[in-house]
């Protein structure tokens, strides 16, 4: 088989700010590959089928990124089996799915260290579930709502929740679990596309951040007893005003401070006169103890429609720069995919 280009989605430059398609994040095409001579050294060839983007890809691009430029980026994402010298994969055709460590191009070889290390598994998805919702609201993004509510929610019937962001990948399972509990849940988001999906997810008190004063929604619909944030700086402050005594805080994203300077919290002293409990909370140590139960309790849910989830796909590997952009600044609806190549 003659060579074929590789296209990948590389590192430019490093920036503290927003990835800048085109210059911080890049397309690029000058790679290529022959699928049948390319040395394996003992590992396995596939082709990417989808990618994953989440805001934590943001690190790759600021200074001090793990990435040197010129480089791939890595995310989850969903792989064909192609070639394999490798003994735990020899169905070809077989679909996989790599753990954070997919390089984004279109076709990958993963080392033998790495087939060693679990870094890819095979993936049998349900049948009535897309493969894309296995990065999405079936894999890590659903994992990291699930294993932060069981861990520090200590959620009680009739309790209030406020969860930003809550329209997103993780938001989105956030407050459906938080209403299968039993509590009042309110919501911020966006825009009002956003609005209106959390009001079809049944969220009690779901409003526009950019048009409708936090402060003012948590006066009238709280306090609350848990908060579940995903923005950091002024949201706490809003939270911190209107939360009960003994309130749960799950802290489980500031991107608000991803693309710039991190904004401050100025009212921590309400910390102690609220006895405030503030969970830093970071899904990949969790996934261990609670994978069973996930698979048990949400999977099944999402697939039989009791759980809804939303996707934001975007159709080829040079969509994936704009993508990102899109997660950090609130221009994506739904979890964010990258369609790379047909099955
Ligand atoms: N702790 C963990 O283990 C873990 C794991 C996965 C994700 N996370 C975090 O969870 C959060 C959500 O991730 P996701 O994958 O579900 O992404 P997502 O919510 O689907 O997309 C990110 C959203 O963040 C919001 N946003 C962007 N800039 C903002 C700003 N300056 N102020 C307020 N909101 C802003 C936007 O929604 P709006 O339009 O509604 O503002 C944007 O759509 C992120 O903070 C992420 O880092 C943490």
């Amino acid at each position: 088989m003659p060579e074929i280009t590789n296209a990948r989605h590389v590192v430019n430059e490093y920036t503290s700010g927003y990835p800048i398609p085109g210059q911080t994040t890049v397309y690029d095409t000058t790679q290529t590959i022959d699928l049948d001579t390319v040395p394996l050294n003992g590992g396995i060839l596939a082709k990417v089928l989808l990618l994953s983007v989440d805001p934590y890809l943001k690190r790759f691009f600021n200074p001090g990124s793990p990435v040197p430029l010129g480089s791939p980026i890595t995310s989850y994402g969903i792989l064909k089996l192609i070639r394999s010298e490798h003994e735990k994969f020899t169905t070809l055709g077989a679909i996989l799915i790599g753990h954070g460590n997919t390089r984004h191009e279109e076709y990958t070889i993963i080392t033998k260290e790495e087939v060693a290390s679990g870094s890819v598994t095979a993936l049998t998805p349900y049948e009535n579930l897309p493969l894309s919702v296995y990065i999405g609201a079936a894999g890590m993004p659903g994992l990291t709502a699930f294993t932060g509510w069981k861990k520090y929610a200590d959620p009680k019937e009739g309790e209030t929740v406020f969860v930003t962001t809550a329209a997103g990948a993780v938001g989105s399972l956030v407050v459906q679990i938080a209403k299968h509990a039993g509590l009042k849940v309110i919501g911020s988001a966006g825009s009002e596309e956003k609005v209106k999906f959390l009001k079809e997810l049944g969220v009690h008190v779901a409003f526009n951040y950019k048009t409708t004063d936090t402060r003012e929604v948590l006066k009238n619909e709280g306090p609350i007893d848990i908060f579940w944030d995903h923005v950091g700086g002024d949201s706490i402050d809003a939270a911190l005003e209107n939360s009960n005594i003994g309130a749960r805080y799950i802290i489980c994203g500031a991107i608000s401070g991803y693309s710039g300077q991190p904004a401050p919290v100025h009212n921590l002293a309400r910390i102690m006169y609220s006895q405030i409990n503030i969970y830093g909370h970071f899904v990949i140590p969790l996934i261990p103890q609670y994978q069973a139960a996930f698979d048990e309790e949400i999977v099944p849910r999402l697939a039989d429609g009791t759980f809804k989830y939303r996707e934001d796909r975007l159709d080829g590997l040079e969509k994936a720069p704009q993508a990102l952009l899109d997660v950090l600044n609130g221009g994506n609806v739904g979890k964010s995919v990258v369609v790379v190549g047909e099955e």
